[in-house]
C-alpha cells in the first residue's frame, strides 16, 4: 500500500505538481521512537534515494533512519579517496540507495558488491551463532522471499550504473577478489559473526584514514553474537564503534592512521 502511494507521488511530482507531505511529530518505527526532528525524510534527493532502495527490495521495510545514517556516512566516504564495498548486499537496498543519492558513475569510484545471493554459508557459522539461530534465520528468509537466491535479479536491478562488481561467493572465500588496495566505505550486513570479523581484518589494513566501517546490525537485539564479535575484533585496531540509536554501528578509522 505504502509502495503504491510512493508511485502515486512519483508520478504527480513527475507530472510537475508538489505534493505536500506531513510527517508524524514522533517516529517510530524500526525499533527506534524518538520526538527528534526527522525532516531528511522530508528532502527529495533522501526520498529519492528511499524510494530506489524500496523499488530494488520490492517492499517499504519503514527503515527511513538508518538509510538516513547509511546515506550521511556514503557521502561523508565520496570526500575520501577510495572505493566502497558493501559485504551482505540481498537486493540492494542500502547499495543503490546510495548509488542514486551520489549520482554514482560520476564519482569515478568502484562499489565491489559482495554475497552468496543464497543466504548463510554454513561453513561460515560459528557455534555461538548457530545457537543462537542465524542458520534457522537464514533458511526461513530464503524460503519466504526475503533473502534472495538468484543473481540475475540483483545484476538486473544494478544495470543502470558502470562502476560496480557483483561478486557471487561466501565471504570469506570472496575477499581476495576485491582488487582495490583503498577502501573509504566498508559496510557489514550479513548477520553472521565470523564472516563480518573476517571481512572487518581483511579491509582494515586497506582502509584508508578517515574511511568509514559501518555496521548494520551491530546493537539490535537478537544480534548479540555479532556485535561481541566485532566488539573484539575492532579493539585489537585501536578503535571503538559507536552505538547508534538505529541499531547500526559506525566505526571511523583515524583520519591520523598511518597503517594498521
Ligand atoms: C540482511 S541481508 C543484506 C541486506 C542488504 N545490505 C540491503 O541493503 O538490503 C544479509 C545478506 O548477507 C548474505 N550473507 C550471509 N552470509 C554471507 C557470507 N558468508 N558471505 C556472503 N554473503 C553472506 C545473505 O545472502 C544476505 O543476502
Amino acid at each position: 500500500m505504502r509502495t503504491l502511494k510512493a508511485l502515486v507521488r512519483r508520478l504527480i511530482e513527475a507530472a510537475g505538481y508538489t505534493v505536500s507531505r506531513r510527517l508524524p511529530d514522533v517516529y517510530d518505527q524500526d525499533g527506534l521512537r524518538s520526538i527528534h526532528h526527522h525532516d531528511f525524510m522530508l528532502d527529495p534527493a533522501f526520498c529519492r534515494a528511499y524510494e530506489r532502495g524500496v523499488t530494488a527490495e520490492g517492499v517499504d521495510y519503514r527503515i527511513h533512519w538508518r538509510i538516513h545514517v547509511v546515506l550521511w556516512v556514503a557521502r561523508s566516504a565520496s570526500k575520501v579517496d577510495g572505493d566502497f564495498v558493501e559485504c551482505g548486499v540481498n537486493r540492494g537496498f542500502r547499495s543503490s540507495a546510495i548509488m542514486e543519492y551520489l549520482d554514482w558513475d560520476a564519482l569515478g569510484k568502484t562499489f565491489y558488491l559482495l554475497d552468496t545471493f543464497s543466504g548463510v554459508d554454513a561453513r561460515y557459522v560459528t557455534e555461538e551463532d548457530v545457537k543462537a539461530g542465524v542458520l534457522e534465520r537464514s533458511a526461513a528468509w530464503l524460503k519466504n522471499g526475503t533473502y534472495i537466491n538468484d543473481v540475475e535479479s540483483v545484476r538486473a536491478n544494478f544495470s543502470r550504473w558502470k562502476n560496480l562488481r557483483i561478486m557471487q561467493g561466501p565471504v570469506p572465500e570472496s575477499l581476495d577478489s576485491v582488487e582495490s588496495e583503498r577502501i573509504a566505505y566498508l559496510h557489514l550486513d550479513m548477520n553472521c559473526s565470523l564472516p563480518e570479523v573476517e571481512a572487518f581484518k581483511f579491509f582494515w589494513d586497506r582502509l584508508v584514514p578517515g574511511a568509514f566501517v559501518l555496521l548494520d546490525d551491530y546493537c539490535f537485539k537478537g544480534h548479540e553474537t555479532q556485535k561481541s564479535a566485532l566488539d573484539a575484533v575492532v579493539k585489537t585496531k585501536d578503535a571503538d564503534v559507536l552505538s547508534l540509536p538505529t541499531g547500526q554501528g559506525l566505526v571511523i578509522k583515524s583520519p591520523d592512521s598511518t597503517g594498521s
